[in-house]
């Protein structure tokens, strides 16, 4: 039997117990302990040894409302009181209140949610309702995208009586540009391109076979984790039509994006364009629990009503987690985040352009809301990038990450710990002034690594 007692607990230990038993994510595993955190309270955290850190990632960008809100935790402690969890086939107040709450803050007619545990659950289940509503099985993504851990994880799942959806074929991805005008695939520039990214787009569904065997497109409307890609305003209504003209259903991922990030309650509000399917997490509960949702359309949800719904999950709807999302949403509207997000998002982008005039390692500055970032290149006239695209992230190797851990030391984390060479600004959205000019003077100091690098 395990006795804890028994299990030494100091720093040492822990330390090496970070490094012998313990997976970390998307890294080669370091050969030391990453800093342990022992509290966090706002858009601050603090290590073990007593130091504090702005935090100007949010976590992965998902800690949106600011840490340790004693409201949000009052309210976990209520409903881990009452009940924390049941089985996904009975109903509790906490899931049924939230599937409502998500039908009246998301766009348009989206109405019914598969409710799971985090962003790759909630696309895994957007794709397999694709699948399942259209029957057909090839899904267009877009290069440049992030959307989950897992693959299909169903597919895995072979012989199980529940799998048909998968077992129907699988899905079959194509995949297709971006909307990455900095470095736009067809040479062009905006707007005289006039959008080669969305013709492109309908020219392969015919290729792949038109509405007879492509299923939808996956999207994030602002693209996070590889790159903060902001697309031209016309992108989405013209993409939108695209889907209509074939009859392919629109799936916009706003696990990042979402949750006003962007100065929105989502993205997609920017460009009024309701998509078909779509998918969130992080800030749904500002990361307080784990949560995911995938949201559809009336029409999508109500076929369901006459059809097998072929997905699920013991955890689906979980009521603690839902309790906590339905206290966030209530905090986002009464401390008017989503307001601070737009008005601050619009500073941080301006004081960004200026760190741009200051420091030749970078190429373009591009944002939405509390949702900007720098592209490191080696020279801004040839857009050289500091790093090529596939080099390997190794420690010490990597002038993004070089950059990354300047900050640290100079007192704050940003979002660099992602293909390409962005670095993400992305407070939480009760971020101050005051806070946007600490943060960018740190991101100033630190910028002087990549100079290193410029040729210019
Ligand atoms: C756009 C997007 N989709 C999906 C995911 C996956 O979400 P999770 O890590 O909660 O599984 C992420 C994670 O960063 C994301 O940025």
């Amino acid at each position: 039997m395990i006795n804890l007692k028994s299990i030494p607990s100091e720093k040492e230990a822990l330390d090496s117990y970070e490094v012998e038993n313990i997976f970390h994510s998307w890294s080669y595993q370091p050969s030391q302990s990453p800093l342990r955190v022992v509290s966090a309270k706002g858009v601050r955290f603090t290590t073990e040894d007593g130091r504090q850190r702005l935090d100007f990632s949010s976590c992965f960008v998902s800690h949106n409302i600011g840490h340790q809100d004693p409201r949000v935790v009052d309210a976990i402690c209520k409903q881990a009181n009452t009940l924390c969890s049941f089985a996904p086939s009975m109903s509790t107040k906490p899931r049924a209140l939230l599937g409502k709450m998500l039908e009246e803050i998301t766009p348009g007619d989206l109405s019914r949610s598969f409710i799971s545990l985090g962003g790759t659950e909630a696309n895994e289940a957007a794709v397999k309702i694709c699948h399942q509503y259209t029957g057909r099985r090839k899904i267009l993504s877009r290069y440049r995208s992030y959307h989950g851990g897992t693959a299909t994880s169903m597919s895995l799942s072979a012989g199980d009586a529940r799998n048909w959806a998968q077992v129907l074929g699988g899905t079959e991805l194509v995949s297709v540009p971006q909307p990455y005008c900095y470095r736009c695939m067809f040479g062009k520039k905006y707007p005289e391109c006039d959008l080669q990214c969305v013709k492109y787009i309908d020219e392969v569904i015919e290729l792949e076979g038109g509405g007879d065997k492509v299923a939808g497109i996956i999207c994030e409307p602002v693209t996070g984790a590889n790159g903060i890609i902001v697309p031209p305003r016309e992108y989405f209504p013209q993409l939108r039509e695209v889907c209509d003209k074939w009859g392919i259903l629109m799936i916009t991922d706003e696990v990042m994006s979402g949750f006003g990030r962007t100065g929105k309650w989502f993205a997609m509000d920017h460009w009024g364009v309701v998509p078909d399917i779509m998918t969130m997490a992080k800030g749904l509960t500002s990361a307080y629990v784990p949560l995911g949702a995938t949201i559809v359309r009336k029409h999508i949800g109500d076929q369901f009503k006459e059809q097998f719904f072929s997905h699920g999950a013991t955890y689906a709807g979980h009521a603690l987690a839902c309790a906590t999302a339905i206290r966030v949403i209530q905090i986002y509207q009464e401390d008017k985040l989503i307001e601070n997000s737009e008005k601050m998002g619009k500073y941080l982008l301006e004081k960004a352009m200026e760190l741009k005039d200051k420091h030749p390692c970078i190429g373009d500055v591009r944002g939405l809301g509390l949702f900007v970032g720098l592209e490191l290149v080696k020279n801004r006239k040839t857009r050289e990038p500091i790093m090529p695209l596939n080099a390997k992230i190794r420690p010490g190797m990597n002038p993004k990450l070089e950059v990354a851990k300047k900050l640290g030391e100079l007192g704050m984390i940003a979002m660099a710990a992602n293909p390409g060479n962005v670095i993400a600004m992305a407070p939480a959205l009760i971020v101050t002034k005051d806070e946007i000019d600490e943060g960018v003077g740190i991101m100033d100091k630190a910028l002087e690594v990549g100079d290193a690098y410029s040729e210019e």
